[in-house]
């Protein structure tokens, strides 16, 4: 259905039985491509009147890109329609089929990745200083004693910070209560006309043979046992179909089943508010660009050098190369030494130390101009346990000019917000998640926005640090999310988030072959920090 056919989706609204309330609202829904999937999710949310702000929350719970009008997506497309104004001599009329001529389409690039335009670059990266303001780092602020205090705070930090972003973005349909009071009052909330919402940490998600999702849901006072239900027409990254991670922090409307048993049936599932938002931008006069990379593998023997060489020649030659201020390396810059069973036998470089001089060098080649910020990996010499930590002050002096900070970190280049984390959690997302696999790292991403947290699962693969305060929460939104870890290649956007998922220079492991995984290495993305435009370049 074409978007704006007012007469037509208000025909399908009324018989969906949904009543639209304003013209704001009217003129939203006009926006659509297509209405269904608003009459699902509000079905599903049990949604009768349509404001501006339910719409608004309703269509956060389907992908915004099915719906929204491919008018508003290209604006360009109006311009067929050729209505005649006075002042206007052009030819009155309306043109039914254009004609145009060939048009010359410029050649695929390399790996196919997409062209870009050196215009969205416009400033040289040596005509301004640097400017890095650091939000979150643990370096030096990591207290935890491991202790069983420790790890109750931490989960509690996590529970009251996601469910204070839900109370404050107006994530629930009303005050949550906590489990004990829903559960002491379970016989008064046993049908749909008394429902309630609880919020709490999830634990063993599993599917019921008969396809219903079944969890543990537990806060500061006891734990309830859940039943969520795949909505009608369900999106797939419903959480009823793709799944919940352990340790989680979701909110749920519903009702106690009958009398006696104690399993509460959930009729909407709520996630914290991630609203479709503007980037942040660079002014004009400091219109330079960030490239990003991680994975780097320095003392592996499938380290690609040949392809580091191309690349330094091409920072000292290509116009877009000098565009470039900052050069962020999101972790596993060099492969380590007994990170796994039997590593020796895959090193050309046996010393860890001498692994991170090579790594000194090979950056010390890049031009002057460009600034190196350099986070951990689960290959490197710190602590495995997330938050790392940045990299020991001894490795450190081998560097010039490189800014070292931990893992992950959350920080701004000329107010232009990044988070930067190395990934390894997108080995337990593509364990619990149904849409996420090792070639759409991308997806694990945008679920990590979605929740609000980068690393949900306690005893899963990412060893985390109980730190009193949960900083794997992500509180401020950023306008670019950076990870690496699976070796794969992505930019794109999500909400407003430009997502890259930064490629390596290590080529396939034995390990990797042997799983059939293909990485996608020395691949350099490039975006531009005012314009956001971005670029890919391949140098394999
Ligand atoms: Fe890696
Ligand atoms: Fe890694």
């Amino acid at each position: 259905m074409a978007s704006g056919d007012w007469a037509q989706q208000q025909k399908m609204l009324s018989a969906a039985g949904l009543l639209v309330i304003g013209l704001d609202a009217k003129d939203k829904i006009e926006q659509l491509v297509d209405i269904n999937p608003l009459i699902e999710a509000a079905h599903s949310s049990n949604v009768k009147l349509l404001t501006t702000q339910s719409i608004d929350q309703l269509l956060s719970l389907v992908s915004i890109d099915e719906v929204i009008s491919e008018d508003l997506q290209n604006p360009t497309k109006k311009s067929q329609a050729t209505l005649p104004t006075p002042d206007n001599p052009s030819p009155i009329g309306r043109v039914i089929a254009p004609i145009s001529g060939n048009e010359i389409s410029p050649a695929p690039r390399p790996h196919g990745l997409s062209h870009y335009s050196l215009e969205d670059f416009p400033m040289l990266a040596k005509d301004i200083d640097s400017e890095i303001e650091v939000h979150f780092d643990i370096t030096g602020n990591s207290v935890t004693e491991g202790k069983l205090s420790d790890i109750k705070s931490f989960f509690n930090s996590r529970l009251s910070q996601i469910r204070n972003l839900m109370i404050e973005g107006r994530s629930l349909p009303r005050r949550p209560i906590s489990n004990a009071d829903a559960y002491r009052n379970r016989q008064r909330y046993s049908s749909n006309e008394y429902e309630i919402t609880i919020v709490g940490l999830v634990s063993e998600p599993r599917w019921a043979k008969s396809g219903n999702l079944m969890f543990l849901l537990e806060d500061e006072t006891t734990q309830i046992q859940c039943l969520l239900k795949p909505p009608s027409g369900a999106n797939p990254l419903h959480a009823a179909l793709d799944g919940l991670m352990n340790d989680d922090v979701v909110g749920v409307s519903g009702f106690f089943i009958g009398d006696r048993t104690d399993l509460f049936i959930i009729s909407n599932i709520h996630l914290p508010p991630l609203p479709r938002r503007a980037k942040n931008t660079a002014s004009i006069d400091e219109s330079v660009s960030a490239a990003f990379l991680s994975d780097v593998h320095v003392g592996s023997k499938t380290f690609l050098e040949p392809q580091w060489e191309k690349m330094i020649n091409w920072f000292k030659t290509d116009p877009l190369a000098k565009t470039i201020k900052y050069f962020v390396l999101s972790g596993d810059g060099v492969d380590g030494v007994g990170i796994y069973p039997g590593q020796d036998r895959h090193l050309a470089i046996t010393d860890l130390f001498k692994q991170y001089g090579a790594l000194a060098m090979l950056l010390s080649d890049l031009p002057d101009w460009v600034d190196v910020i350099i986070l951990p990996g689960n290959h490197d010499a710190v602590r495995p346990a997330e938050p790392q930590p940045a990299l020991d002050p001894e490795v450190q002096q081998d560097y010039s000019d490189a800014v070292f900070v931990g893992n992950p970190c959350d920080f701004s280049l000329h107010g232009v917000r990044i988070l930067s984390y190395h990934g390894k959690s997108i080995d337990d997302f593509v364990a619990g998640l149904r849409s996420v696999t090792y070639a759409k790292p991308e997806m694990a991403m945008r679920s990590m926005l979605e929740r609000r947290h980068l690393a949900p699962s306690w005893g899963g693969k990412t060893p985390l640090s109980p730190e009193p305060e949960d900083s794997m929460v992500i509180g401020t939104i950023p306008d670019i999310f950076v990870t690496g870890h699976v070796h794969g290649q992505f930019v794109g956007d999500h909400k407003g988030t430009t997502i890259v998922h930064s490629s390596t220079w290590q080529d396939q492991t034995d390990y990797q072959r042997m799983l059939g995984f293909q990485p996608k290495p020395c691949i350099l993305t490039v975006i531009n920090l005012h314009t956001h435009a971005s670029a890919s370049i391949p140098f394999a």
